[in-house]
């Protein structure tokens, strides 16, 4: 397949936790393929979102290197970090992170905002995704008003409006009904062929790792390569 997008060697991240600490990610090395969709398994607390955060340089790891582009994410400023991030990344966090003060449309246009590229494009665009993601006419709606599928869906349309190279995921579809999540899954795969991006999607679901190129499992704080079913 084809040249890695980022290199991640060696990451090691830990949290204090009383007097001791818990040892979450002992040494991860991963390859992730430009264009691939790759799906990380395993149990609750095995780390996921952990090692989401840290490819998305939403954290640092204490140890190891994250190699994107020449530069070692885990050496970069903040500043830099969070430059890298609005340029290249679409994140789907666990948690959603709408903004409670914005509508669904005032969420989606943030990414361009941030990246200064909003114009009556962008604006057609973030309402083509909306109707993408099932969600035509609730451009004026508040989260709060949304059902957690609808604002699951709302994350995901903010997360590829400004065409990322790179989409994290973080179980994308845990509150979709399987037609739901079916549509959004398809929307990613549309977008890698269209687009060239590459996803990395965390997920319990198996149906989710089964449509991915590569699936690897976070045991003990280390990623193993599962075998095709
Ligand atoms: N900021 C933090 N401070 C302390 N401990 C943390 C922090 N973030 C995560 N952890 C711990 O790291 C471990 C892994 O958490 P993580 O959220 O990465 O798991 P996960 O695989 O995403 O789980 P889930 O499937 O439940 O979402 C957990 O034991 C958690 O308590
Ligand atoms: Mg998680």
């Amino acid at each position: 397949m084809s040249k890695a997008l980022m290199q991640l060697s060696g990451l090691s991240k830990r949290y204090p936790e009383g007097d001791t600490e818990r040892v979450v990610l002992d040494g991860c090395d991963l390859d992730i393929r430009q264009g691939e969709a790759l799906a990380i398994v395993g149990p609750s607390g095995s780390g996921k979102s952990t090692l989401l955060n840290l490819i998305g340089a939403m954290e640092v790891p204490d140890q190891g290197a994250l190699w994107f582009a020449s530069e070692d994410l885990a050496r970069l400023s903040e500043r830099a970090r969070t430059l890298f991030r609005r340029r290249h990344l679409g994140f789907i966090f666990q948690q959603l992170n709408l903004v409670p003060t914005l509508t669904v449309l005032e969420n989606l246009l943030l990414p361009l905002e941030l990246n200064g590229t909003l114009d009556a494009d962008g604006r057609r665009h973030a309402l083509a995704l909306l109707e993408r993601v099932g969600l035509q006419g609730r451009d004026a709606s508040f989260p709060e008003h949304l059902s957690g599928g609808e604002r699951q869906r709302v994350a995901v349309a903010r997360a590829l409006v400004h065409g990322p190279g790179l989409l994290l995921a973080d179980e994308p579809t845990g509150s979709l009904d399987r037609e739901t999540a079916s549509v959004v899954l398809g929307l990613f795969d549309e977008l890698r062929r269209e687009q060239g991006m590459t996803a990395v999607l965390a997920t319990h679901a198996s149906e989710v790792a089964a449509k991915a190129d590569r699936s690897l499992e976070l045991r003990a704080g280390r990623l193993q390569e599962v075998a095709p079913a």
